[in-house]
């Protein structure tokens, strides 16, 4: 029999109030399921790498699993800088940074990071794994669907992100200096629901401390930047309050507020473009999502929620107005009825299976390991043949941001010169023309 429920089934009458005049309870998808035991495909330092979860533009995320003295096991994230950038100084430093404030919180809603450093001349950090999807996923998963998530969780999940900002932005060193942190890059891929429909915070790659604040520069996923942040001005906490309004109107629509085909057209919307109306878009909302929407995408930062505290407060207000408590049980139950069995496995697609950069450190312990799975074998012996793939083509990287901010010079400048020409060939042609 399956460990896992089939999808949309298990709780099905959970909230069913009718049946009999009874609530029947059925708990049975709130049981994570177990992990499979997946062989060690290679070693890195005390952990085993188990396969990749994911490749973005400067690290790879793979699942790893340590084992304690006691033989008892624990699985965990080993996050890794991509081969490609190993000897780029800045960008280690940046991760280095991440790993070194992220260490240091400890919030339910916020992806916790064990440890950082370097393990044979490798830069590294474990986390915690949150077994689950981003919110990225869920949203699109949704708009194929041509539907939204239900409008009272999307709401909770914002208000538990809002719930991680006000401690991230409060939280002190261990000297009780306020560390002043603003994540800078809140966005749909960074937040994580895992299947027991518990909600965090990832990726402080790009947090700033109040010592670095001087130089914002450019960086975070554009359509998520706030205006004084996508115009490289100093920033404060309040800019994370934009960028989460921002994937509240998304995960309210299942519409991206600010992608746009070009970065020049995108920049421009989130610095320019009115504020929209949510309810235009979908009017059954209730109206105050519709000033909480507005609030936190007000351009004028002294006109948004002064804090992530007061803007969590006033979703959950909504909330109870309206008669709705959402429990994390609730969100468990939505996204299973989103994703199959075989979705929810850790390491479930051909692509998930590779070893990426680890594939160097493949030993012949490791290779042996691959044969006590037959079913696994045929993929990662697929996978270990395979090169990890380049990123994506066009894809900003944040490690880009200085060529990006030049890009654009380079267009200002452009326009700028295109508009002289054009004065200097009116007054040619109104000197021919007489
Ligand atoms: N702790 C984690 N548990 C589970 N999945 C994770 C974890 N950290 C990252 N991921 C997955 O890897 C992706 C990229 O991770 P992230 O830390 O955001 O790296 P990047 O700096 O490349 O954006 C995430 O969108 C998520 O799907
Ligand atoms: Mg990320």
């Amino acid at each position: 029999m399956s460990d896992y429920p089939e999808a949309g089934t298990a709780g099905a009458d959970l909230f069913d109030d009718e049946a009999d005049g009874a609530t029947v309870v059925d708990t049975s998808f709130w049981n994570q399921p177990k992990v499979p035991d997946y062989p060690a495909l290679a070693h890195f330092g005390r952990f085993e790498i188990l396969g990749r979860i994911a490749r973005g533009g400067m690290a790879e995320v793979y699942l790893a699993r340590e084992w304690d003295e006691h033989g008892k096991a624990r699985h965990l994230v080993v996050k890794r800088v991509l081969p490609e950038m190993r000897n780029d100084e800045r960008l280690l430093r940046m991760f280095l940074d991440e790993g070194n404030v992220a260490v240091r919180l400890y919030h339910q809603n916020v992806c916790h990071v064990y440890e950082c450093g370097e393990i044979d001349g490798e830069t590294f950090m474990a986390l915690e794994w949150v077994w689950g999807v981003s919110l990225h996923s869920v949203i699109e998963r949704m708009a194929a669907r041509d539907a939204c998530i239900p409008w009272p969780v999307a709401v909770e999940l914002c208000a538990q992100i809002a719930s991680a900002l006000q401690y991230v932005h409060h939280a002190k060193g261990v000297g009780g200096k306020p560390l002043s942190i603003v994540h800078r890059d809140v966005s749909p891929h960074n937040v994580m629901v895992s299947w027991t429909g518990a909600v965090k915070l990832l990726d402080f790659g790009i947090a700033k401390t109040s010592s670095e604040h001087t130089t914002s520069g450019t960086v975070g996923k554009y359509g998520y930047m706030s205006p004084e942040q996508a115009q490289s001005q100093p920033i404060d906490a309040r800019s994370d309050l934009f960028s989460l309004g921002v994937v509240l109107y998304e995960a309210l629509t299942s519409r991206a507020l600010y992608d746009r085909p070009t970065l020049l057209a995108t920049l421009t919307a989130v610095v320019r473009e009115p504020v929209p109306s949510l309810r235009a878009e979908r009017p059954e909302l209730p109206e105050p999502l519709e000033h909480i929407v507005g609030r936190a995408l007000a351009k004028d930062p002294t006109h948004r929620f002064q804090s992530a505290g007061e803007m969590s407060a006033a979703l959950r207000q909504v909330l109870r107005s309206n008669g709705h408590l959402v429990s994390q049980q609730r969100v468990a139950l939505f996204l299973d009825g989103l994703y199959d069995e075989e979705e929810k496995k850790p390491l479930n697609t051909g692509s998930a299976k590779l070893t990426g950069s680890f594939k160097a450190l493949t030993d012949e312990g490791a290779l042996a390991a691959l044969h006590v799975n037959e079913e696994l074998h045929a993929s990662f012996d697929h996978a270990l043949e395979d090169p990890p793939a380049a990123p994506p083509a066009g894809a900003p990287g944040r490690s880009r941001a200085g060529t990006i901010a030049l890009y654009l010079a380079f267009v200002v400048l452009a326009l700028v010169m295109a508009g002289v020409g054009a004065g200097v060939a009116l007054l040619l042609m109104r000197g021919a023309l007489g």
